[in-house]
């Protein structure tokens, strides 16, 4: 049985950049809709008592789970999410995270540029994230449901790409939402509690992550923008 998590905040705490009515659909509509058809495709499934994180590695593989893996999937993608945003943030990073992308992308504003080059990159639905791969922080992205976790990378933050994440608010302009995410809304916190975690070999945070267990799946189904 995969549970909802709870809000990290109020529906309106991300407002002006994204409105109340935005989140509580977002929320209310799509993230507890993909939970509730992954918890009825599970109660056919021996996976049903798993862990989140279990059921997508037991599922990304096979086909005849395609729609379980997506459902479930969502459910772990929307989450890290709502995590990845806070009233009151964006801008340039903090922390440890900031060393890092002086170092990996000479600063911040390539840092954002290259984020929303990969963020309008991707056709149709999908997300973008930043993730440790290795010891070097990139940018990807991936499409659908498809999530970082099954493979090598760290997630240190994500961007729903879906149009249902930006239409109510931003219509079809989906780069004036990522440059809100960028300036106001990205939590610079929840990152670097991340690389820590992804340095000492930790779960991410969040959601009872496990670690990253090197299987991989075809990169073709995967934008890598560095
Ligand atoms: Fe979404």
């Amino acid at each position: 049985m995969i549970a909802m998590p709870t809000l990290p905040y109020a529906y309106n705490a991300l407002e002006p950049s994204i409105s109340r009515a935005s989140v509580e659909n977002h929320f209310q509509n799509h993230h507890k809709r993909y939970a509730a058809r992954a918890n009825e495709l599970l109660a056919k499934t021996s996976l049903a008592d798993a862990e989140l994180e279990e059921i997508l590695h037991a599922t990304a593989r096979r086909k005849k789970m395609s729609e379980l893996f997506r459902n479930a999937a969502q459910v772990w993608n929307h989450t890290y999410f709502w995590h990845s945003m806070k009233p009151g943030g964006g801008g340039p990073a903090t922390g440890q995270i900031q060393t890092r992308i002086e170092i990996d992308f000479q600063g911040h504003d390539n840092f954002a540029a290259t984020f929303k080059r990969a963020a309008g990159s991707v056709f149709g639905s999908g997300w973008v994230w930043l993730v440790l791969d290795a010891s070097k922080l990139k940018i990807v992205t991936t499409k659908d449901a498809q999530t970082p976790i099954i493979r090598e990378w760290r997630p240190l933050l994500t961007l729903d790409l879906w149009e249902h994440a930006y239409y109510l608010d931003y219509g079809a302009r989906r780069l004036a939402y990522v440059d809100a995410y960028l300036s106001s809304l990205v939590n610079w916190d929840f990152a670097n509690v991340n690389l820590a975690l992804a340095k000492s070999g930790l779960a991410p945070a969040g959601q009872n992550a496990p670690q990253v267990d090197g299987e991989t799946t075809p990169r073709s189904e995967t934008t890598i923008t560095v």
